[in-house]
């Protein structure tokens, strides 16, 4: 083994065609025949009869001199074979690894020819993301995706050991599958034998380990490739990974004790850091303070109730069941165009309107608040609203009132969106929120809809308010938060056919419908279920913030973009008429008009 870098396996010891790898050369070489492969990287002429070479493979560049007549263009592959020597007084390059060694007499074997690439490998140069992703496979040699992709493989090697020496044992579940009511919308894949029939790909392996704890395996884990129908974002694909554990006889604590310990191993396998203690708190109270259940707590800009220091306002507009400011420090300075464009904002997110008062000192040191508003408020107002948030010479206040749903999630918002720090920058501060509400509202058609999924267990306390009540019924379900990003999220199921033949009631799936789409779990519960909980951690979301990057397409091999296509292979695609006739699926003409996605 030789050396190795932040977090990724060490480079192995070469065989074959090489004897070393081209980043592993240095001073120690001096005076050893090599031979490296790789691709050309650049090219510098020197005269008419010597070029500087610089070879690429994935431990880094070596630069070789080479005689100048060959025919050695970007991206050929090459063997080549020469003496290790150090590089002239003055030509050192102390910004690269090997940047004080060269090969020289070098014997070159062109190994492949390339065409000339459609951008350039440097490390400095922007290429557009959709070139990127047509030709992922250049792409791929980017000293970028290959420690992206190589720190994704040390994640999950240390999510594996950890589990494994938690006692969980790994076991693959089926992709053909029938649908798993998670909030998604699902792929469907029709039969060949039996026309007309599909198997759906599971959103998550979540009723197949269930039912394996039914089967008695106690701790399972899977690092399980799942798949949703859904809109894609940064931080989401219609196929993602994630850490998928399940556990019998455990409680919510314990579920959480191995999740944090999976984590811990794979904060620690990265930087050789443990992460920082896990906050704890509740829904309620991360709805109350950060406006949201994604608390992100690297910084403070909390919300700050004023509904005592206006519950007698003759402000029209502050007399709402909730009110509550934010305190943005320094944001007095902020101009007309930026305030009226911060209401607009406030308005887009659902707000009425969106108050703003400048913090001032006064000559006797005091602080009052100027805003076109301020006039409506009384003084001891003023006071409380500067009290309250502690506001100091020069800060921004942003005040909504409303109901508390719409006060939380505006000021929620605007809060990340003025803090507004990339998600892997910065400290790691991981959170967990528990107590979620089991249901968030209601449908169209007046069902409730699951907070989390239908398996989740009711609070023992609140059950009894599953029928008069259900909007204040709280679940044993937590999610792992990391700056602002849910990170996975799990619970403790219902294991009794009687509470979950409840709560699809209150979902409003009928008996029928229960019975022909989980009759088979339902019939299982009724064969000795033993209590179970666990959590499902998104693999590509926690390596996407380790790795330093905000999007997770820059830590999947071959991800789709934003509308759903692979740039590099043109899927999705129309199938053959005869394979689609041994589906039993009637061709229909392609629409006019679609073109190749990958022509433009
Ligand atoms: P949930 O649906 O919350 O829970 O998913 C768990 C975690 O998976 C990640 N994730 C995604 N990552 C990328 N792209 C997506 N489209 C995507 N969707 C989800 C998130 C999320 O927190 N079966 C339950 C877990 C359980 O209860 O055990 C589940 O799947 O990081
Ligand atoms: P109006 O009475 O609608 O002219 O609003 C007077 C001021 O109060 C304006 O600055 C509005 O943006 C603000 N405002 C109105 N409704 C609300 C509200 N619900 N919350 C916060 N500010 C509001």
């Amino acid at each position: 083994m030789t050396k190795q870098s932040g977090g990724i396996a060490p480079t192995p010891t070469p065989v074959g065609m090489r004897s070393h790898y081209c980043g592993t050369l240095g001073i120690d070489e001096i005076g050893q025949t090599v031979s490296v492969c790789g691709w050309v990287a650049h090219r510098r002429e020197h005269g008419e009869h010597l070029a500087f070479v610089d070879i690429r493979d994935h431990t880094g560049l070596v630069q070789c001199v080479i005689d100048g007549t060959h025919a050695l263009r970007a991206e050929y592959v090459v063997r080549i074979t020469g003496t290790v020597r150090s590089r002239p007084e003055g030509t050192r390059n102390l910004a690269l690894e090997t940047g004080e060694i060269e090969i020289g007499d070098c014997q070159v074997e062109i190994l492949n020819a390339s065409e000339p690439p459609p951008f350039v490998l440097d490390g400095h140069s922007e290429t557009d993301e959709a070139v990127r992703l047509r030709y992922r496979y250049i792409d791929l040699r980017s000293e970028k995706m290959q420690r992206n992709l190589r720190l994704r493989a040390t994640i999950s090697n240390a999510l594996r050991s950890s589990m494994v020496s938690q006692g969980f044992t790994e076991i693959e579940t089926p992709l053909l599958w029938t649908p798993t009511p998670e909030g998604a919308r699902e792929f469907a894949v029709p039969s060949r034998l039996q026309h007309g029939s599909f198997y759906v790909l599971p959103q998550s392996p979540q009723i197949a380990k269930q039912l394996a704890m039914v089967g008695g395996f106690d701790r399972y884990f899977q690092i399980a490739r799942c798949l949703r129908d859904e809109d894609l974002r940064a931080d989401r694909q219609f196929e993602f990974t994630q850490l998928d554990i399940e556990a019998s006889f455990v409680s919510e604590t314990d579920i959480r004790r191995f999740v944090a310990s999976a984590v811990a191993a794979a904060t620690w396998a990265v930087d050789g850091q443990p992460p920082d203690e896990i906050v704890e708190m509740t829904w309620a109270e991360a709805r109350d303070r950060f406006g949201t259940d994604k608390p992100d707590l690297r910084f403070g800009m909390e919300l700050v109730d004023l509904g005592n220091v206006v519950a007698e306002t003759a402000f029209n507009a502050f007399r709402a069941p909730c009110v509550k400011a934010i305190r943005v420090a320094g944001g007095g300075g902020s101009g007309r165009s930026r305030l009226d464009a911060l209401v607009d904002r406030a308005k887009s997110l659902g707000a009425k309107g969106l108050v703003w008062m400048r913090a001032v000192a006064l000559s006797e040191g005091t602080i009052d608040l100027e805003s076109p508003v301020a006039k409506f408020l009384s003084d001891a107002e003023r006071l409380g609203i500067v009290q309250s948030t502690g506001a100091l010479n020069g800060d921004l206040i942003l005040i909504v009132a409303d109901s508390h749903e719409i006060v939380c999630s505006v000021l929620g918002q605007l809060r990340v969106e003025l803090g507004r720090m990339p998600v892997h920058e910065g400290a790691r501060r991981f959170c967990w929120v528990i107590d979620f509400p089991m249901f968030e509202g209601f449908d169209d058609e007046g069902n409730l809809i699951a907070a989390h999924h239908p398996f989740t267990m009711p609070h023992p306390d609140d059950i009894e308010r599953l029928t008069d009540d259900p909007l204040s019924v709280r679940a044993l379900s937590y999610d792992l938060v990391l700056n602002g990003w849910e990170l996975g999220s799990g619970s403790i199921r219902i294991h009794r056919e009687d509470i979950q033949s409840l709560v699809f009631a209150a979902l409003g799936i009928s008996e029928e419908e229960v019975n022909a789409r989980f009759g088979f779990l339902l019939g299982a519960f009724k064969y000795g279920a033993p209590p179970h909980g666990g959590f499902a951690v998104g693999l590509d979301r926690l390596v996407a913030i380790l790795a330093g990057e905000e999007n997770i397409r820059e830590v999947i091999a071959f991800p789709k973009t934003q509308s759903g296509t692979d740039l590099m292979t043109g899927a999705p695609r129309p199938i053959a008429a005869r394979h689609m006739r041994e589906l039993g699926i009637r061709p229909s003409a392609p629409a006019k008009g679609v073109a190749d996605p990958r022509n433009g």
